[in-house]
């Protein structure tokens, strides 16, 4: 089965074809993903209406990209999968009106795939994993933990109360001066500083949900470095290491009460598995400091190489091609999502009507 994926849900204009074997195997025939950092950088965050124009001008392109690079015709497709929501509306009409047209044209089936699943998904792609497993979801828009039972099943365990961790490292970032995105930066600076001097809240540590929070520790973040002005490199490094110490100390309490809770719900099945996805996976402090609470708990730990973990359209083509092996197609009427939640039954997390 080869299907087309297409992710245009934020500011990476994404499209790949994956091949699923009918053992359940997946190998990725072309993966091309175009960053718009360059377009946001100015403004010091992804700007929407900035967004979906630059999806508009470059998605038939990185569409043609993806199906040279897999060499492959439109025709010889099995069918095509976009993101359909929860992301910036402007983008994903761009991105699910590109996927129709060429679903319509070649009569192809159409799946319209929730990011989320997208990202909850690709250690199958990668790993072959079985379900069920315990996700750690971690990028600039969301932050969630669920309990992927299988396709299109899903328990949200936690999410967070107000911003989303990569946002948490983003904003930081900005407001000690260092340039969009500013995840990579925090941790650049935070390897030079002293995580000690600073001694910042852990949020919601030890409470009795799983759920996240990480505005506070900006802000603390923010009121420390008004103190210091001007700032000095040192300064800059020890609130990087500082901000990402107290962050990482804060994910591995909520993880480790969400193992819990996946525990009641697995019983005895074996061998439990944590999964990191989204973009701030690719911070090696907290990749560290997980491996060391999964061995701690008995955990086996998947974290997909750095390319699938930030969005691509190879995670949706994988998402696709496992909704369409269900018979999971949608109509060319499917409309757009800005929000979609995984679990539409969790219970509402206190204030966290955006992000959940
Ligand atoms: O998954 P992603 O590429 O895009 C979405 O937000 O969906 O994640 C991007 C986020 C940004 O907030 C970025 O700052 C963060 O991931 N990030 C990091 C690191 N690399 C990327 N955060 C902390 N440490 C990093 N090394
Ligand atoms: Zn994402």
């Amino acid at each position: 089965m080869k299907i087309l994926g297409l992710e245009t849900s934020c500011d990476e204009t994404a499209a790949a074809v994956v091949i699923r074997e009918g053992g359940g195997q997946g190998r990725i025939l072309s993966n091309v993903v175009l960053s718009q950092d360059e377009e946001h950088r100015p403004y010091g965050g992804v700007v929407p209406e900035i967004a979906a124009r630059a999806h508009v001008a470059h998605a038939d392109r990185i569409v043609s990209a993806a199906m040279e690079e897999a060499d492959l015709k439109f025709a010889d497709l099995d069918g095509i999968a976009v993101t359909a929501g929860p992301g910036l509306i402007g983008g994903l009409l761009v991105g699910l009106t590109t996927a129709k047209a060429i679903a319509a044209v070649h009569d192809l089936p159409l799946m319209a795939v929730n990011h989320l699943e997208a990202h909850a998904l690709t250690a199958r792609l990668t790993h072959g994993l079985e379900f069920p497993y315990l996700l750690l979801l971690v990028s600039g828009g969301h932050t969630q933990l669920l309990s992927v039972r299988g396709v299109g099943d899903y328990r949200r365990l936690g999410t967070t109360l107000d911003d989303a961790l990569g946002e948490a490292f983003d904003k930081t970032a900005k407001l000690l001066g260092l340039p969009f995105p500013g995840g990579p930066q925090v941790e650049r600076h935070a390897a030079l500083g002293d995580g000690s001097r600073f001694p910042f809240p852990r949020p919601l540590k030890g409470s009795d949900h799983a759920h996240f929070s990480f505005s506070g520790l900006k802000t603390a973040v923010a009121r420390t470095a008004e103190t210091l002005v001007p700032l000095t490199d040192k300064d800059i490094a020890d609130c990087c290491a500082g901000f990402q110490a107290a962050a990482t100390e804060a994910v591995i309490d909520r993880v480790g009460r969400a193992m819990e809770v996946f525990e009641e719900e697995i019983g005895q099945t074996r061998p439990r598995h944590l999964v990191v996805a989204g973009g701030v996976a690719a911070n090696q402090a907290l990749a560290r400091a997980l491996a060391v609470l999964a061995a701690s708990r008995g955990f086996d730990l998947t974290v997909p190489p750095a390319a699938l973990c930030t969005d691509n359209g190879a995670m949706v083509a994988w998402a696709g091609a496992e909704r369409l092996v269900l018979g999971l197609t949608d109509g060319l009427d499917f409309a757009a999502r800005a929000r979609w939640p995984l679990d539409a039954e969790a219970p509402a997390a206190g204030g966290a009507g955006v992000k959940a």
